[in-house]
């Protein structure tokens, strides 16, 4: 398959959800929710397959979605229809309840919370990278970490063509990863920032305004890695099928309304030139590269917001690398950038209904 066919394989269009009787949005009202509405609405999936759930908090509230108005259910079994699909965009426990209310139909569900991802048996996928895993799913798909998802796409084309040894990642992660509440924290301490008022937190456990800090989740005691970090750890090793593939994150946050950044650095199986490394990149579906030396224009969260695609760039030889006699090297750094809500986590669900549909129709 080229490049051309496996994008236009993922091709989110009304017609290719079709298969689906019924398309139920757990979590509408979120930030990972919104999106997805937005995206099926962009595909003119009509308002009539869709059904839209909250929590208690939401329920009866209404959602725009085009001309039309959704309102907000709770979570109930009998949603989870036969021949239905539901995108779960809400909490672990929440994910672990419609697991069970699903049971005993073949409604699909694709998951994007943590809560199944490293579960045996159920696929962990990156369209682009492992759509080939959905061929085997049992009606649970689950949607990886929003960072594991940035990285693998970034860097699948140059494990496909050299092979990959280590990676080395320093994440630049933005709030929205935590929610709109955490959107709301951003904006509202910013403003009191600029007002000189006081900072306290509620969400974060530091001031997000102004302001850096090592990722939100826990801390292993013992190891000193945070929860974040093992998710890129575990996840891409299960997405790649490479259990001791060596992967080293750092993962900070910043104040970033939305989407992730990433520096990484690379170490190859086999040596390549810069211009290889390059050419691998630019053919890859689902992959923008912004690499402008002359003018010092590279990735951004600003140039990825709102995007499908990841963006990459300053890809350079790692100056600490050995270079070969040719030229080439082994090591090398970029940078990457990827709006989290969308390819990082509705994006993504929505393309993996799209690949479940196709192989629906198949069988
Ligand atoms: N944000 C990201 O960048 C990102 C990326 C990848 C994966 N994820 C994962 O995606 C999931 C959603 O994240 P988010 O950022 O969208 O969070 P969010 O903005 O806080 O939204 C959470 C959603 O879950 C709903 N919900 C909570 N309890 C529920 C219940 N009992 N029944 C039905 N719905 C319930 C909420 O409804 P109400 O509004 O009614 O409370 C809301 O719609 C999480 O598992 C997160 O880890 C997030």
């Amino acid at each position: 398959m080229t490049p051309t066919d496996r994008r236009d394989n993922l091709l989110i269009t009304s017609a290719a959800l079709r298969p689906f009787k019924r398309i139920v949005v757990v979590g509408a009202t979120g930030a990972v929710g919104n999106e997805v509405l937005s995206i099926l609405q962009h595909a003119a999936v009509p308002a009539t397959s869709l059904v839209v759930v909250g929590s208690e908090r939401s329920v009866g509230s209404m959602l725009s979605y085009g001309d039309s108005r959704l309102e907000v259910t709770a979570l109930r079994q009998d949603l989870f229809v036969d021949g239905g699909v539901a995108i779960v965009c809400a909490d672990a426990a929440t994910a672990l309840a419609a697991r069970q209310l699903a049971q005993g139909t073949d409604c699909l569900l694709i998951d994007n919370s943590s809560a199944f991802r490293l579960e045996a048996g159920v696929p962990l996928c990156v369209p682009e990278v492992n759509g080939a895993t959905l061929r085997g799913h049992r009606g649970l798909i689950a949607n990886p970490n929003c960072s594991t998802i940035l990285l693998v796409m970034a860097l699948e084309p140059l494990r496909a063509a050299f092979g990959i040894e280590e990676i080395v990642v320093s994440t630049y992660q933005a709030v929205s990863g935590k929610g709109l509440a955490a959107m709301e924290e951003l904006r509202e301490q910013t403003a009191r920032a600029l007002r000189g008022e006081d900072l306290s937190p509620r969400l974060f456990h530091e001031p997000c305004a102004f302001n850096l800090f090592s990722h939100d989740s826990d801390v292993g005691l013992d190891t000193g890695v945070n929860g974040e970090e093992q998710k890129i750890i575990d996840e891409t090793r299960k997405i790649w099928d490479a259990p001791s593939l060596r992967v080293s994150p750092t993962c900070i946050r910043v104040p970033v309304l939305r989407a992730h950044t990433e520096s990484v650095r690379v170490t190859l199986r086999r040596a390549a030139s810069e211009a290889e490394l390059r050419r691998a990149l630019q053919l890859a579906p689902g992959l923008i590269v912004i690499d402008d030396r002359k003018n010092n224009a590279f990735p951004t969260p600003l140039k990825a917001a709102f995007r499908d695609e990841v963006l990459v760039g300053r890809i350079r030889r790692d100056p600490a690398a050995e270079v070969q006699q040719d030229g080439t090297s082994r090591t090398f750094a970029l940078l990457i950038c990827g709006d989290q809500l969308r390819k990082g986590a509705a994006t993504n669900a929505v393309q993996i209904a799209v690949l479940a549909a196709r192989l629906r129709q198949s069988r």
